[in-house]
């Protein structure tokens, strides 16, 4: 570890309110907050692993496991839910088997939501990493998520050939 969040962890000098930037630190360099990350937290600062594990838990920034290949951002705004966004995102729910805030098994999508992602006008939108997908029914965002595994499931298919 040769980054910020070695530089930071080295450093630490008890000063109270440290802990915070430590983990923030963390979860910018490994994206989310790894158990050896954790680890190398308690043993220089002092803190029990418990009450590292306690203050991850405790705010809804930090992440204990990796985000998925494709970050679903599902718009909750005004005019996204005015357009049913809350259909839109209990679809995607049932379709990937998580809750928001949760990635898949298969560590493929990771689902969010977000209050306005600047295209009210198309709502209920969601993006997918960096596309957008607008005026959106229970039925579409259900087909756009299947031709993301389709299309994952044939570019692994496709390399699997080319070994
Ligand atoms: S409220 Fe959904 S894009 Fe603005």
């Amino acid at each position: 570890m040769n980054d910020d969040f070695s530089f930071n962890l080295w450093r630490y000098d008890g000063t109270p309110g440290e802990l915070i930037p430590l983990l923030q630190s963390a979860q910018n360099h490994f994206g989310y907050i790894p158990r050896r990350a954790i680890n190398y937290i308690s043993a220089v600062t002092g803190i029990p692993e418990s009450e590292v594990y306690g203050v991850i838990t405790f705010y809804s920034q930090f992440r204990l496991r990796p985000m998925g290949k494709y970050v679903i951002r599902a718009c909750d705004g005004t005019a996204c839910h005015v357009s049913g966004a809350e259909m839109i995102i209990e679809t995607i729910q049932d379709e990937l088997g998580v809750e928001v805030g949760e990635t898949t098994e298969d560590g493929l999508f990771t689902l969010n939501t977000v209050a306005c992602i600047g295209c009210c006008s198309l709502a209920p939108v969601i993006m997918i990493n960096e596309d957008t997908h607008g005026s959106l029914t229970p039925a579409s965002v259900r087909k756009i998520i299947r031709r993301y595994r389709r299309n994952e499931k044939a570019s692994n298919e496709d390399f699997a050939a080319q070994k």
